[in-house]
C-alpha cells in the first residue's frame, strides 16, 4: 500500500487542545470528581482535547435531569414540535457538516472522504426520524368479548434512554441514538466512546442551538467501566441502546437485570461475503475489498470471511490483493487517503496479534500481511472479530455446504453474495442467518431500512419503523361502553 505524506492539522475549535465539559440538564459541567481525560488524533498522536471524565455520580445527575424533563415539560411537547426540532437540528448539522466530518476524522482517524461521504445518510436519518415523529400511532382493535367493550392501543415513549456508542463512526452513531429518542418523546443520556468523544459533544451543542429543551439530550463523557457501567445498571434508566463489542453487550444485559430495563444491542460480526464463479468479477473485486478495507476494517458488518468459488479463487484473491496494495494509506485529513490509521495503539496491537495467530495456524499473508489466504473455517482469524483491515479468504466447491460454512459463526450481522444468477441470489439470501444480505453490493444502508443482528450480533433493529418501536411502549386500553 502506498503511504501519503502526513499533512498539518487544522486547529479545529473542538480539537485545539483545550478542555471540554459535558452536557447535563442543558448546562456544560465538569465531572463531579473534577477528573479529566485526553483524546488524541490517532494519525499523529497529537492531543486534541481534554474532556470531563464522568462517572457514576455524573450519571446520577444526568438521569435525574432526564427524568425531570421526561415527566415535566418534554411530556407536553407535541409530535409536530418534536418534528420541527429534529428538522432544525438536521439543518444545523447540514450547515456544520464539514466541521463535524473533520472532527470525526481527527478523533478516530477515518479518511475525510469517508466522513464527508456520510452526509446523505446522517441528514437522511435526522429527517427520517422527524417524519416518523408525526407518524406514530396505536391501533383500534376489535375484540370478541361479550357485551360492548372497546379496545385500542397507545404508543408511549419508553422513558429515559441510556445510549452507549463506540468510536468507529461517532457522528452517525450519535444521531442513530438521539434521533429516535427525540422523535418518540424519550429523553437520552449519551455516553460516547472514550477514544472519540468530541463529535458527540459538538452535536449536543447543536441540539441546544436547535432549541431542544434542557435534560432531553445529555452527554456524559467517560470510560466504559465507570460511566458506561453506571448507565447500564441505573434503576432510573428505562432502556439502554448499545452499540459495541459482544463482550460488553453481555455485561450490559447482566447490568440491565436489576430493573429489567429494555435493551437493544448492535454488536459485532464475522460476516461472510460469498463470490460465485458466475459473478461480475470486475465489480466484485473492489466490492469485496472495500467490504473490509473501508474504515480500516473498523465496521461491525465488514465482510471479513471471503468465500470464493474454487474455479476463480486464485484469480480473485490475487486481484483483491492487488486492489489492496494500491489503496492510499495516510492521515485521514488528506483527501487522497483511502485507509486511515486504526483508532488506537491498543487496536493496532490487537489486529497485528491476529495476523500472528493466523500465521501460526497456517494461513498465508499476501499484500503486506493485510490479507490472509489458505484460511480454514475453524481458525481464530475466521471466527473472531478482528476489527482491522484483515480478510480471511476461503475457497468453496459445494453450494449446499457453503451455506452451512457461511453460517458457522456465532455472529449474524451482515453478509454478501456476488452472482449473476437471480435464483441463486434469492436462495442464498434466504438461507443466510444474518440481519442484512447485500447482493452484488456491500454495506448499503438507508434510514428507512432496518439494520441489526441475528445470534450474537445482538437484538433490536436500528433504522426503519422498527427502530421507533424500540423506543416505545404499547399500552392496551379497554373501555366498557355498555
Ligand atoms: P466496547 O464494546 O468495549 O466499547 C463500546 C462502548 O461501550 C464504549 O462507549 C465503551 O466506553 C462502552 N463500555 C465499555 N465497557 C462497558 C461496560 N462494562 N458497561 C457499559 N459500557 C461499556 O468496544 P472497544 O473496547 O472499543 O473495542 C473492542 C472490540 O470490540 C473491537 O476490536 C471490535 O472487535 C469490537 N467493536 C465492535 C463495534 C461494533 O460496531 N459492533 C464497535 C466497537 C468495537
Ligand atoms: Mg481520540
Amino acid at each position: 500500500m502506498a503511504v501519503t505524506q502526513a499533512i498539518p492539522i487544522t486547529r479545529h475549535p473542538y480539537a485545539d487542545g483545550s478542555y471540554k465539559k459535558m452536557l447535563i440538564d442543558g448546562k456544560w459541567v465538569d465531572a463531579a470528581s473534577g477528573k479529566k481525560f485526553e483524546t488524541r488524533n490517532p494519525a499523529t498522536g497529537e492531543l486534541l482535547a481534554t474532556v470531563a471524565e464522568g462517572d457514576a455520580e455524573d450519571i446520577n445527575r444526568a438521569v435525574a435531569a432526564a427524568r425531570r424533563a421526561f415527566e415535566g415539560p418534554w411530556s407536553k411537547v407535541k409530535p409536530f414540535e418534536r418534528q420541527a426540532l429534529l428538522l432544525k437540528l438536521a439543518d444545523l448539522v447540514e450547515k456544520n457538516f464539514e466541521e463535524l466530518s473533520q472532527l470525526d476524522t481527527l478523533d478516530m482517524g477515518a479518511p475525510i472522504s469517508r466522513t464527508r461521504g456520510n452526509k446523505l445518510r446522517v441528514l437522511g436519518m435526522l429527517r427520517y426520524y422527524a417524519g416518523q415523529a408525526t407518524a406514530l400511532h396505536g391501533e383500534t382493535i376489535e375484540n370478541s368479548l361479550p357485551g360492548d367493550i372497546f379496545s385500542y392501543t397507545l404508543k408511549e415513549p419508553v422513558g429515559v434512554v441510556g445510549a452507549i456508542i463506540p468510536w468507529n463512526g461517532p457522528l452517525g452513531a450519535s444521531v442513530w441514538k438521539i434521533g429516535p429518542a427525540i422523535a418518540t418523546g424519550c429523553t437520552v443520556i449519551l455516553k460516547p466512546a472514550e477514544e472519540a468523544p468530541l463529535t458527540s459533544l459538538r452535536l449536543a451543542e447543536l441540539a441546544m442551538e436547535a432549541g431542544i429543551p434542557p435534560g432531553v439530550v445529555n452527554v456524559v463523557t467517560g470510560y466504559g467501566e465507570t460511566a458506561g457501567a453506571a448507565l447500564a445498571s441505573h434503576p432510573g434508566v428505562d432502556k439502554v441502546a448499545f452499540t459495541g463489542s459482544h463482550v460488553t453487550g453481555q455485561s450490559i444485559v447482566r447490568a440491565s437485570a436489576g430493573n429489567l430495563k429494555r435493551v437493544s444491542l448492535e454488536l459485532g460480526g464475522k460476516s461472510p461475503d460469498i463470490v460465485f464463479a458466475d459473478a461480475d468479477l470486475d465489480a466484485a473485486v473492489p466490492g469485496a475489498a472495500m467490504a473490509v478495507f473501508a474504515n480500516s476494517g473498523q465496521i461491525c458488518s465488514a465482510g471479513t470471511r471471503l468465500f470464493v468459488e474454487h474455479q476463480v479463487y486464485d484469480e480473485f484473491v490475487g486481484r483483491v490483493a492487488e486492489f489492496g496494495k494500491k489503496l492510499q494509506v495516510g492521515n485521514g485529513l488528506d483527501p487522497n487517503t483511502q485507509i486511515g490509521p486504526l483508532v488506537s495503539e491498543q487496536q493496532m496491537e490487537r489486529v497485528s496479534g491476529y495476523l500472528d495467530i493466523g500465521r501460526k495456524e497456517g494461513a498465508k499473508a499476501l499484500a503486506g500481511g493485510a490479507r490472509l489466504t489458505n484460511v480454514q473455517d475453524n481458525m481464530r482469524i475466521a471466527q473472531e472479530e478482528i476489527f482491522g483491515p484483515v480478510i480471511s479468504a476461503i475457497s468453496f466447491k459445494d453450494s449446499d455446504e457453503l451455506i452451512q460454512r457461511a453460517n458457522a459463526t456465532t455472529f449474524g450481522l451482515g453478509s454478501g453474495v456476488w452472482t449473476r444468477d437471480v435464483s441463486k441470489a434469492h436462495r442464498v439470501a434466504k438461507a443466510l442467518r444474518a440481519g442484512s444480505v447485500w447482493v452484488n453490493c456491500y454495506q448499503a444502508m438507508d434510514p428507512a431500512v432496518p439494520f441489526g443482528g441475528y445470534k450474537m450480533s445482538g437484538y433490536g433493529r436500528e433504522s426503519g419503523k422498527q427502530h421507533l418501536e424500540e423506543y416505545l411502549n404499547v399500552k392496551a386500553v379497554w373501555i366498557k361502553t355498555g
